[in-house]
């Protein structure tokens, strides 16, 4: 099949089945996006199809063919995207296995949301867990990558 990922077109060899979790990291060799739990309750998966964060762990990849695939690794190609730059700036990460999908689900709140309040950040990124409970630098990290985001 074929997948449009981070602006490229990519054929892989897989079962329709597969989930694109799968696709993602063991054929495309795109690792960044991580595998928590499994079943859609951690986040820890999330990427972007056309903008919006989806759950990859539970996607075959073939329900994604044709549509705009966006991983971490697509975010910004130099670490310059809001989201990652106020991410470093307020030294939000601790194991950082949360963390991709933290960004994925922050950064599609912001392109919906452009300066969400305390609420919309919890309700938003409600679905991605962190075991190191980072959440209240990630909740500051939203509002300064909203002020970022303005330029
Ligand atoms: S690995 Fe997909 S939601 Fe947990
Ligand atoms: S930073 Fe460790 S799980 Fe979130």
């Amino acid at each position: 099949m074929k997948l449009h990922v981070n602006g490229s077109e990519r054929e892989v060899d897989a079962p329709a089945d597969m989930p694109l979790l799968w696709v993602l990291r063991d054929l495309l060799g795109m690792t960044g996006t991580k595998f928590g739990c499994g079943i859609a309750q951690c986040g820890a998966c999330t990427v972007h199809v056309d903008g919006a964060p989806l759950r990859a762990c539970v996607t075959p990849a073939s329900a994604v063919e044709g549509r705009k695939i966006t991983t971490i690794e697509g975010l910004s190609n130099d670490g310059s995207h809001p989201v990652q730059r106020a991410w470093a700036e307020l030294d939000v990460v601790q194991c950082g296995y949360c963390q991709s999908g933290q960004i994925m689900s922050a950064a599609a709140l912001l392109t919906q949301i452009p300066k969400p309040t305390d609420a919309d950040i919890d309700q938003a990124l409600s679905g991605n867990l962190c075991r190191c409970g980072t959440y209240q630098r990630i909740r500051a990290a939203v509002h300064r990558a909203a002020d970022l985001g303005k330029g």
